[in-house]
């Protein structure tokens, strides 16, 4: 049936978005894998790779550049090393980071006034 299937989708898109599948790699693997390297091993940021530090930022501001990252979002040109990483990420490993999830990710692990 047309409608069960239609139910189903948006089922699993709700389990998708909701977080990491077990399938998928966790933000946490992720930022250590792909991120750590220029953001920090606390999100406070890598001078040395031109990474700015992630733990002064709110949830909805690393959402909002998460989003302008992955050129969804309204400031493109501010985040052309970020969207670089972003696509490489995407295109080599498979691995697509939810701007939303990831967010979250950072701010609760990161963010001093989140605890
Ligand atoms: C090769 C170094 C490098 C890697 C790897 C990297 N970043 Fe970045 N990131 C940067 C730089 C440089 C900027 C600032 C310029 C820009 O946004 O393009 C930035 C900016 C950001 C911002 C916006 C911060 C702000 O001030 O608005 C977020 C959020 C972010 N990175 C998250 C991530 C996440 C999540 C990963 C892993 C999937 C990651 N970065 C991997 C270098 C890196």
């Amino acid at each position: 049936m047309r409608m069960k299937k239609i139910v189903g989708a948006v089922a699993c898109l709700t389990v998708l978005s909701v977080g990491a599948m077990a399938a998928e790699m966790s933000n946490a693997k992720i930022y250590e894998k792909y991120c750590k390297k220029c953001h920090g091993a606390n999100g406070e940021g890598n001078p040395a790779k031109k990474g700015p530090a992630l733990n002064d930022k709110d949830i909805n501001e690393l959402f909002d550049a998460l989003m302008d990252v992955q050129e969804k979002g309204f400031e493109g040109p501010q985040h052309e090393a970020m969207a670089h990483n972003m696509k490489v990420l995407e295109k080599k490993k498979g691995i697509k980071v939810d701007a939303q999830s990831m967010a979250k990710y950072l701010y609760y692990s990161f963010n001093p006034e989140a605890r």
